[in-house]
C-alpha cells in the first residue's frame, strides 16, 4: 500500500512542482516504486520529466476508470519512477463533477485499485484551483508546501493551512501530517537567514530543518526533462532534496526501501 504525499501551496512557483520531480526522483533512486500523479492541468511535472502530454479526450474519464488510469501510466528515464500525466483539458474534470456531492473524494477512489503497486505516490497540485486542492487533500497521507524564502510568503502558509483545514475540506480529511520546507534559500542573504530565523521561532516544529537552495541546476533540469538527480547528482539542488527526502521520511514514519 503506497504512502501517499500531496505536494501544495498558495504560492505561484513556490516549488511544488520540482518538490514532486526530485523528491520521486530521490525515492525511485532509493530502489522505491514511485508513481508521480500530476494532478495540475499546467501539466508542468508531466513536461518537466518530458512526457508526453495525456489524451484531452481521454482525461475526462481517466480519474473515473480504473482500466483507463492504470493504462495511462507511463515510465519515465528513470527506473522506478512512473507518472500519470496530465493535459490542459484535466481542467474540464472539474466542470464534470460540479454538481457531484463526492466531488473531493475523485482522486483517493481512482488510485485505490493501484496503490498496491508502489511505495510512494506523489500528487502534484496547482495552486488555487480548490477542486484539485481538495482532491489531492483528501488522497494524501501527509501534505507538503514549499513556501519561497521571502518575509510575505513564509506568513501565508498559515492561511494555507487554516484553508486546507477549513469548512471547505473539513470532512473527512484522511492526512495525518504536514510539513512546511523553505525553498529558494540564499545562504549569503541576510534577509533570508533573518527570515528563516524568524519563522522557526514563529513555527517550532512545523518548519523542517532542511532548506532547498536557489540553485541553478533545479531550474535547467526541469528544462531538460529531468529531475536534478537526472542532471547533476553533485548539484546543491540534489544534495538538498536527498537531505529533504529522508527528513520528510522520518517525520511521517516511513520507511527508506
Ligand atoms: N530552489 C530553486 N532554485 C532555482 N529554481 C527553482 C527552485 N525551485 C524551483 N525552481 C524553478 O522555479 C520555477 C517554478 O517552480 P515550480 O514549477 O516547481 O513551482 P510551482 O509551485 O509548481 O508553480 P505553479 O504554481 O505554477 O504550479 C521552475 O522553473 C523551477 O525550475
Ligand atoms: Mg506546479
Amino acid at each position: 500500500m503506497a504512502f501517499i504525499f500531496a505536494v501544495m501551496g498558495q504560492r505561484n512557483g513556490a516549488g511544488k512542482t520540482t518538490t514532486a520531480a526530485n523528491l520521486g526522483c530521490m525515492l525511485a533512486l532509493s530502489g522505491a516504486r514511485v508513481l508521480l500523479v500530476d494532478f495540475d492541468p499546467q501539466a508542468s511535472l508531466t513536461d518537466t520529466l518530458g512526457i508526453a502530454r495525456a489524451d484531452a479526450d481521454a482525461i475526462k474519464t481517466l480519474y473515473i476508470s480504473e482500466d483507463l488510469l492504470a493504462r495511462s501510466v507511463s515510465a519515465t528515464y528513470e527506473e522506478n519512477l512512473s507518472i500519470l500525466p496530465s493535459c490542459g483539458a484535466l481542467g474540464s474534470l472539474e466542470i464534470e463533477h460540479q454538481s457531484s456531492q463526492e466531488k473531493t473524494i475523485i482522486l483517493k477512489t481512482a488510485l485505490e485499485p493501484i496503490t498496491d503497486r508502489y511505495d510512494y505516490i506523489l500528487i502534484d497540485t496547482p495552486s488555487l484551483l480548490e477542486f484539485f486542492i481538495a482532491n489531492a487533500a483528501r488522497a494524501a497521507d501527509a501534505i507538503l508546501i514549499p513556501v519561497p524564502c521571502f518575509p510575505g510568503a513564509v506568513g501565508s502558509f498559515v492561511e494555507f493551512r487554516q484553508y486546507i483545514d477549513n469548512a471547505i475540506f473539513a470532512n473527512n480529511m484522511n492526512y495525518k501530517y504536514i510539513g512546511v520546507f523553505i525553498n529558494y534559500f540564499s545562504p549569503a542573504s541576510r534577509l533570508c537567514i533573518k527570515t528563516l530565523d524568524e519563522t522557526r521561532k514563529q513555527h517550532t516544529g512545523l518548519i523542517f530543518e532542511t532548506c532547498i537552495p536557489r540553485c541553478r541546476t533545479l531550474a535547467e533540469s526541469s528544462h531538460a526533462g529531468l529531475a536534478a538527480a537526472g542532471y547533476d547528482v553533485t548539484s546543491l539542488g540534489s544534495i538538498g532534496y536527498a537531505k529533504l527526502t529522508r527528513e520528510v521520511l522520518y517525520h511521517v514514519g516511513a520507511k527508506v526501501v
